[in-house]
Protein backbone atom coordinates (compact mmCIF):
# COMPACT_ATOMS: atom_id res chain seq x y z
CA UNK A 1 0.00 0.00 0.00
CA UNK A 2 1.21 3.56 -1.10
CA UNK A 3 0.79 6.08 1.68
CA UNK A 4 1.21 9.54 0.61
CA UNK A 5 4.16 12.09 1.16
CA UNK A 6 1.86 14.19 3.38
CA UNK A 7 -0.05 11.52 4.90
CA UNK A 8 3.30 10.85 6.26
CA UNK A 9 4.30 14.34 7.35
CA UNK A 10 0.95 14.94 8.92
CA UNK A 11 1.23 11.50 10.92
CA UNK A 12 4.97 12.19 11.94
CA UNK A 13 3.80 15.79 13.12
CA UNK A 14 0.32 14.66 14.99
CA UNK A 15 3.23 11.83 16.78
CA UNK A 16 5.13 14.73 17.89
CA UNK A 17 2.62 16.56 19.18
CA UNK A 18 0.89 13.89 21.23
CA UNK A 19 4.40 12.94 22.69
CA UNK A 20 5.22 17.01 23.66
CA UNK A 21 1.46 16.82 25.41
CA UNK A 22 2.57 14.49 27.52
CA UNK A 23 5.85 15.59 28.04
CA UNK A 24 4.11 19.39 29.30
CA UNK A 25 1.61 17.21 31.48
CA UNK A 26 4.73 15.21 32.61
CA UNK A 27 6.95 18.20 33.45
CA UNK A 28 3.92 20.53 35.13
CA UNK A 29 3.09 17.29 36.99
CA UNK A 30 6.42 15.94 38.84
CA UNK A 31 9.51 18.68 37.19
CA UNK A 32 8.57 21.83 37.68
CA UNK A 33 8.94 21.32 41.54
CA UNK A 34 5.04 21.99 42.31
CA UNK A 35 3.94 19.44 44.40
CA UNK A 36 0.35 19.20 45.57
CA UNK A 37 -1.15 19.68 49.36
CA UNK A 38 -2.19 16.23 50.46
CA UNK A 39 -3.80 14.89 53.87
CA UNK A 40 -0.72 14.52 55.27
CA UNK A 41 -1.08 17.01 57.87
CA UNK A 42 -3.93 15.04 59.14
CA UNK A 43 -7.75 16.07 60.21
CA UNK A 44 -8.35 18.20 63.07
CA UNK A 45 -11.84 19.44 65.38
CA UNK A 46 -12.02 23.08 63.75
CA UNK A 47 -13.82 23.64 67.04
CA UNK A 48 -11.43 23.06 69.99
CA UNK A 49 -8.33 25.09 68.44
CA UNK A 50 -7.86 26.53 71.51
CA UNK A 51 -6.82 23.25 73.57
CA UNK A 52 -4.87 21.93 70.48
CA UNK A 53 -1.45 21.45 71.42
CA UNK A 54 -0.72 22.79 68.07
CA UNK A 55 -3.32 25.87 67.05
CA UNK A 56 -3.98 26.09 71.01
CA UNK A 57 -0.80 28.88 70.42
CA UNK A 58 -0.59 30.17 67.39
CA UNK A 59 2.71 31.52 66.03
CA UNK A 60 6.65 30.85 64.70
CA UNK A 61 8.66 28.18 66.21
CA UNK A 62 11.91 26.83 66.41
CA UNK A 63 11.17 23.48 64.47
CA UNK A 64 12.51 19.92 66.73
CA UNK A 65 12.66 18.63 63.26
CA UNK A 66 16.33 18.62 61.92
CA UNK A 67 15.46 19.03 58.40
CA UNK A 68 13.59 22.72 59.09
CA UNK A 69 14.50 25.38 61.01
CA UNK A 70 11.31 27.11 61.96
CA UNK A 71 7.70 25.88 62.10
CA UNK A 72 4.69 27.97 61.65
CA UNK A 73 1.41 27.30 63.02
CA UNK A 74 -0.90 29.32 61.76
CA UNK A 75 -4.82 29.63 62.20
CA UNK A 76 -7.15 31.17 59.31
CA UNK A 77 -10.76 32.96 60.36
CA UNK A 78 -12.67 35.18 58.76
CA UNK A 79 -10.68 37.69 57.49
CA UNK A 80 -7.41 37.46 58.84
CA UNK A 81 -4.97 34.84 60.01
CA UNK A 82 -3.15 34.26 63.18
CA UNK A 83 0.07 34.92 63.11
CA UNK A 84 -0.60 37.57 60.34
CA UNK A 85 2.60 37.96 59.98
CA UNK A 86 5.46 35.66 59.46
CA UNK A 87 9.31 36.45 59.95
CA UNK A 88 11.69 33.91 59.27
CA UNK A 89 15.66 34.98 58.65
CA UNK A 90 16.98 34.22 55.08
CA UNK A 91 18.21 31.10 53.91
CA UNK A 92 15.87 29.14 56.14
CA UNK A 93 13.78 25.82 56.14
CA UNK A 94 9.56 26.66 57.13
CA UNK A 95 7.50 23.92 57.80
CA UNK A 96 3.69 25.45 57.50
CA UNK A 97 0.87 24.29 59.19
CA UNK A 98 -2.37 25.81 58.70
CA UNK A 99 -5.64 25.28 59.45
CA UNK A 100 -9.25 27.41 59.57
CA UNK A 101 -11.48 27.93 62.30
CA UNK A 102 -14.89 28.79 60.27
CA UNK A 103 -14.64 28.37 57.05
CA UNK A 104 -12.46 27.41 53.56
CA UNK A 105 -9.57 30.60 53.34
CA UNK A 106 -6.42 30.13 50.50
CA UNK A 107 -3.03 31.30 52.02
CA UNK A 108 -1.01 32.21 48.80
CA UNK A 109 2.44 33.65 49.17
CA UNK A 110 2.30 35.89 46.35
CA UNK A 111 5.26 35.38 44.01
CA UNK A 112 6.20 31.97 44.96
CA UNK A 113 4.65 28.68 44.12
CA UNK A 114 2.91 28.55 47.65
CA UNK A 115 -0.95 28.61 46.98
CA UNK A 116 -3.01 26.14 48.80
CA UNK A 117 -6.71 25.84 50.62
CA UNK A 118 -7.08 26.04 54.02
CA UNK A 119 -10.22 23.59 54.73
CA UNK A 120 -11.55 24.10 58.41
CA UNK A 121 -10.97 20.37 59.65
CA UNK A 122 -8.03 19.56 57.82
CA UNK A 123 -4.33 20.35 58.32
CA UNK A 124 -2.36 21.95 55.14
CA UNK A 125 0.96 20.99 55.33
CA UNK A 126 4.26 22.19 53.71
CA UNK A 127 7.23 23.45 53.55
CA UNK A 128 9.15 26.52 51.77
CA UNK A 129 12.49 27.39 51.37
CA UNK A 130 13.00 31.43 51.82
CA UNK A 131 16.46 32.22 49.99
CA UNK A 132 16.85 35.77 49.98
CA UNK A 133 15.77 38.46 52.37
CA UNK A 134 12.18 39.96 50.91
CA UNK A 135 8.90 40.61 51.87
CA UNK A 136 6.04 38.29 50.45
CA UNK A 137 2.44 39.62 50.30
CA UNK A 138 -0.20 36.86 51.17
CA UNK A 139 -3.82 36.75 50.04
CA UNK A 140 -6.35 34.41 50.84
CA UNK A 141 -7.93 33.52 46.97
CA UNK A 142 -11.32 31.64 48.52
CA UNK A 143 -14.09 33.58 48.47
CA UNK A 144 -15.06 33.37 52.26
CA UNK A 145 -17.20 35.79 53.50
CA UNK A 146 -17.91 39.78 52.90
CA UNK A 147 -14.34 40.86 53.94
CA UNK A 148 -12.65 38.03 51.64
CA UNK A 149 -10.88 40.56 49.92
CA UNK A 150 -9.01 42.24 53.13
CA UNK A 151 -7.73 39.14 53.92
CA UNK A 152 -4.25 39.25 53.99
CA UNK A 153 -0.89 38.80 55.56
CA UNK A 154 2.59 38.93 54.86
CA UNK A 155 5.87 36.84 55.03
CA UNK A 156 8.64 38.55 55.59
CA UNK A 157 12.18 37.40 55.05
CA UNK A 158 15.11 39.05 57.08
CA UNK A 159 18.23 40.04 56.68
CA UNK A 160 20.85 37.61 58.96
CA UNK A 161 22.14 40.96 60.34
CA UNK A 162 18.46 42.02 61.30
CA UNK A 163 17.60 38.54 62.82
CA UNK A 164 16.04 38.83 66.54
CA UNK A 165 14.95 35.41 67.62
CA UNK A 166 13.86 36.86 70.75
CA UNK A 167 11.94 39.58 69.13
CA UNK A 168 10.53 37.45 66.39
CA UNK A 169 9.97 34.16 67.17
CA UNK A 170 6.94 32.93 69.99
CA UNK A 171 8.32 31.01 72.96
CA UNK A 172 7.23 27.61 73.65
CA UNK A 173 6.42 27.77 77.11
CA UNK A 174 3.36 30.20 76.39
CA UNK A 175 5.35 33.65 76.02
CA UNK A 176 4.27 36.30 73.89
CA UNK A 177 2.24 35.12 71.02
CU1 LIG B 1 -10.43 34.14 53.61
CU2 LIG B 1 -11.17 34.78 51.43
Amino acid sequence: MEIHRYEKLWFAAALVLIIAFIGTVTYGAVGAGISMIDDEGGTIDPNTLGEHERFGDPGVYESDDPDVDYEVNMVAFHPAYNPGTVEVPEGSVVEFYITSRDVIHGYEIVGTNVNTMIIPGQVSQFTVEFDEPKEYGVLCNEYCGSFHHEMSGQVIVVEEGEWNPDEMLDGRDGGES
